[in-house]
């Protein structure tokens, strides 16, 4: 049976892909590729950065138990779904998003750090 918690990582990666690509296509066809980095940003830690996490917790599913797992997930999830829209908006002359864009690069880099405490845990008895 598949890895629920990996499921979770994959499914949201797989949303998260799709608007980063529908996002691409617009940009293509509006020939507006001011928020690039948006698109480039959500694309790397929603589809990429949480497909590795998924497949991690795939590959080991004793590290897959328990709380933190969950909470990085949510980390990744809320940095990836609040920075791309407030990127864009900064990409394209709305400065004032600067905060929310910081805070939202904080949250991804806190998923990092829970993801490196979770690989340097030793592992359950
Ligand atoms: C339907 C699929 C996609 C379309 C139509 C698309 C379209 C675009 C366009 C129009 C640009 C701006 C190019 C420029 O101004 O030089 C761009 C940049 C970029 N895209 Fe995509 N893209 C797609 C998928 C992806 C995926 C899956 C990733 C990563 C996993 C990705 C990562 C990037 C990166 C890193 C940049 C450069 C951003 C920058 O220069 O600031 N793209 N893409």
């Amino acid at each position: 049976m598949t890895n629920p918690v990996s499921l979770l990582y994959f499914r949201t990666a797989a949303v998260l892909l799709i608007v980063g690509m529908l996002f691409g296509i617009y940009m293509s066809a509006s020939g507006n590729h001011a928020a690039a980095g948006a698109h480039a940003h959500l694309n790397l830690i929603g589809f990429v950065v949480m497909s590795v996490y998924g497949i991690f917790f795939g590959l080991n599913p004793g590290k897959s138990t328990g709380r933190l797992p969950k909470i990085l997930w949510a980390l990744n999830t809320i940095a990836a779904v609040v920075m791309f829209p407030a990127l864009a908006l900064l990409l394209n002359g709305y400065a004032g998003l600067e905060p929310l864009v910081a805070a939202a690069s904080f949250l991804a880099l806190g998923g990092a750090c829970l993801f490196a405490v979770l690989l340097f845990q030793p592992a359950a008895a």
